[in-house]
């Protein structure tokens, strides 16, 4: 058995412990009067997380919660211990999110710039800055677009920049909300590719459900509650009897 130190000061509370994932304690969400998540406890620690439901089920608000993009009107959220209420700063830095709309994300005229955007707010020096969208750039497919206007990409390039953007500020964690609805076969395999790639834990939204083959945990989210949360192909399966009785 071991035993704290006399004297030594239990965690304090900004200090973030990775093991802990992302943690829902008791979270619900009203819009105003509309109640839209309810009833929600989970622990979220797996490498890859998908979530599925019908429109408007509450998807994307579970999916803003994990990084305070919306604080829950009841409960808590917790990354790596970090509070999104009080926290939300460093909870950002932890968690990237990728939005389903790429336009949403784009803030710069080029490439390169809507990239090396990011750094520049966390205060990364410009040699580095360079380096790494350089890097990014060249990982993504998007090289020889780095001074190219980015609302000329395609959309499937806007998508891939649009996580370019976000996996460049090396997140330990990203939220992505329905990243390949809009894409072409080929895109929406090139981004199933680098989700599968990433070292980072992952939680992806999506109704396209091959993209969750491979997963270790799904959840199914029907009217903001969870109703189903295990192994992708049971899961799926719920998903589907659940839509079926519509
Ligand atoms: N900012 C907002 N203000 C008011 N109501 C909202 C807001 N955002 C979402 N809602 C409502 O909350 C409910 C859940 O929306 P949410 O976007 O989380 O659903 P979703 O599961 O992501 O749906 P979809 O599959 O269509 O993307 C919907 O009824 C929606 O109208
Ligand atoms: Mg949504």
């Amino acid at each position: 058995m071991r035993f704290r130190r006399p004297g030594a000061a239990p965690a304090a509370d900004d200090a973030a412990d990775p093991a802990r994932g992302i943690e829902l304690r008791g979270v619900g969400h009203r819009y105003g009067e509309r109640v839209v998540l309810d009833g929600i406890d989970l622990t979220l620690t797996e490498a890859r997380v998908g979530v599925v439901g019908a429109n408007g089920s509450g998807k994307s608000t579970l999916a803003r919660l994990l990084n305070g993009l919306v604080v829950p009107t009841e409960g808590r959220v917790l990354v790596d211990g970090l509070d999104t209420r009080t926290q939300v700063r460093a909870v950002r830095r932890r968690v990237g999110f990728v939005f389903q709309d790429p336009d949403a994300q784009i803030v710069h005229p080029t490439v390169a710039e809507d990239v090396a955007y990011g750094l520049e707010n966390q205060g990364v020096p410009p040699g580095e800055r360079a380096a790494r969208v350089a890097e990014v750039l060249a990982r993504y497919g998007l090289a020889g677009h780095a001074d190219h206007p980015a609302h000329l990409l395609s959309g499937g390039q806007k998508q891939l920049l649009a996580i370019a953007g976000v996996l460049v500020m090396r997140p330990a964690r990203v939220v992505f909300d329905e990243p390949t609805t809009l894409l072409d076969l080929i895109n929406a395999r090139r981004v199933a590719d680098v989700i599968a790639g990433l070292e980072q834990q992952v939680v992806v939204v999506t109704h396209q459900l091959d993209l969750l083959d491979g997963f270790d945990r799904v959840l199914v989210v029907d009217g903001g509650r969870v109703v189903e949360d295990a192994a992708p192909g049971p899961a799926v399966a719920a998903y589907r009897a659940l839509m079926a009785l519509r």
